[in-house]
């Protein structure tokens, strides 16, 4: 295990994109009392995202086609992660970018930046080329690119910063993406993302809520017996307390709160004080 998985923030933190930067989500209580939190996905340029409606519930979940919309990498420098810091937040900054050198940029300068406890890589956007991001999915030919992200990322953050790489939670291929990510530097890895779907209109969108639990808590299940060194942060569909202690039972050392947030802005700071409350899953991380 990296010296950087005891510093993993945990236990109980909101999903990437699902909190904003912070002040959305600071309206419904205390930033610092959150295992972390996790910032929407920011790029090197600003991004106005996609057209609306952006959000429409389905029976299982919820489909979103945001398009990853963010202030881009110098405002948020310059304005959203010192207003976290001085929040007293545990900051987990989400990158993603059109390239691998886009990539160790996004990096170096989130690595400079006071009060960052970890980065997030957005290795599983639904559909990176809408976005305009770098192909990271299988085939095995972006498999390896998503190694190259890993280790350039590495390379450009301090040794003491812990990198995340955020996947699609897909149990046939996560272990063997968990062993290339490991080798290039991984400290831990966020399973998982939206799956990519279709919005009513046609346009490309994502799956995320309950409909996903299942599927990401057997991901965290093939980590925890295949890679037991290597810290998995659970996502997908937890929406309680119970929820989070299932994740944390199947192998998980963090949980990540998103959609039920979109139903109930309170709810990261609910399942936080109720899995705090139960000393069992106190990871000890960067509190
Ligand atoms: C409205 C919305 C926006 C999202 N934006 C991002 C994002 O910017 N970056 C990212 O990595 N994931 C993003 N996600 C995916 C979530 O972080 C999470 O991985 C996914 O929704 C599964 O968790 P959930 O079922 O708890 O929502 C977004 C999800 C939603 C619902």
């Amino acid at each position: 295990m990296s010296a950087n998985a005891a510093r993993i923030p945990g236990p109980v933190m909101n999903a990437a994109g699902c909190g904003g930067t912070g002040r959305e989500l600071a309206a419904y209580g205390d930033l610092s009392a959150l295992g972390a939190f996790v910032t929407r996905t920011i790029t090197l340029t600003p991004r106005t995202g996609g057209s609306m409606p952006r959000v429409v519930e389905t029976p299982s979940g919820l489909l979103h086609a945001v398009g990853l919309q963010n202030p881009g990498l110098d405002r948020f420098l310059a304005t959203e992660l010192p207003w976290l810091v001085r929040q007293g937040a545990r900051v987990v900054v989400s990158i993603a970018g059109e390239s691998v050198v886009e990539h160790a940029e996004l990096a170096r300068r989130v690595g400079q930046s006071p009060g960052v406890a970890a980065v997030e890589v957005d290795l599983a956007e639904p559909d990176p080329p809408a976005w305009g991001l770098l192909e990271t999915r299988e085939p095995i030919a972006s498999a390896l690119v998503a190694t190259r992200v890993i280790s350039s990322c590495r390379r450009e953050l301090p040794r003491d910063v812990p990198l995340l790489a955020k996947l699609r939670p897909d149990p046939v291929r996560v272990v063997d993406q968990a062993y290339g990510l490991l080798e290039a530097g991984v400290d831990g890895l966020v399973v998982g993302h939206a799956l990519p779907a279709l919005m009513p209109d046609g346009r490309s969108g994502a799956l995320s809520g309950p409909a996903l639990f299942p599927v990401a808590r057997r991901c965290v299940a093939e980590l925890a017996a295949a890679v037991p060194d290597l810290p998995v942060i659970g996502c997908g569909g937890v929406g309680s307390t119970a929820d989070a202690h299932a994740m944390l039972d199947a192998g998980a050392v963090a949980v990540q709160i998103g959609t039920a947030l979109l139903h109930d802005p309170t709810a990261v700071h609910r399942i936080a004080a109720g899995v705090g409350g139960d000393r069992r899953h106190d990871t000890g991380g960067a509190r």
